[in-house]
């Protein structure tokens, strides 16, 4: 099967507009939209979906924050696309990371609780098929 990956575009972004830039550069990167719907998460999606960072300090701010609007559920597709999303994303805190990635062109520290940072996307083939089964069913 062709490599698959769970991309969210979070609450910020879609409250910015930038879902369409977004897109923009994962199609323009050579990868297909497989799946893309707009929601609003449930506590109980969320709590499956980030339950490697349960009891770490920004666990509920990150919880509420994904919780303060709707998001972008998308699976990307194409060889490499997992690895190939996570640059495209740029690291994780946006006020370092590098110019030409979507974190690094389009957030900043805004001085809030958690890192916002525009979008999500799974980190290993595992992780990948566990997200989109939450996110999208089985
Ligand atoms: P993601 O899972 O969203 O693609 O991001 P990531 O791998 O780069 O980051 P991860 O360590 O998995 O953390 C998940 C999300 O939690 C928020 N976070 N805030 N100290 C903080 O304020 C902090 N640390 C993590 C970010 O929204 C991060 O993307
Ligand atoms: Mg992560």
């Amino acid at each position: 099967m062709t490599e698959r990956t769970l991309i969210l575009v979070k609450p910020d972004g879609v409250k910015r507009g930038l879902t369409g830039q977004i897109l923009a550069r994962v199609e323009a990167k050579g990868y297909s939209i497989a799946e893309l719907k707009q929601l609003n998460a449930s506590r109980e999606v969320l709590a499956e979906h980030y339950a490697e960072h349960e009891g770490k300090p920004f666990y509920e701010p990150l919880v509420e924050f994904m919780l303060s609007g709707p998001i972008v559920a998308i699976v990307a597709e194409g060889h490499g696309v997992i690895p190939g999303f996570r640059s495209l994303a740029g690291t994780t805190d946006p006020t370092t990371a590098a110019p030409g990635t979507i974190r690094g062109d389009f957030g900043r520290d805004w001085g809030l609780k958690v890192q916002q940072n525009l979008v999500h996307g799974s980190d290993s083939v595992e992780s990948a098929e566990r997200e989109i089964g939450i996110w999208f069913g089985k």
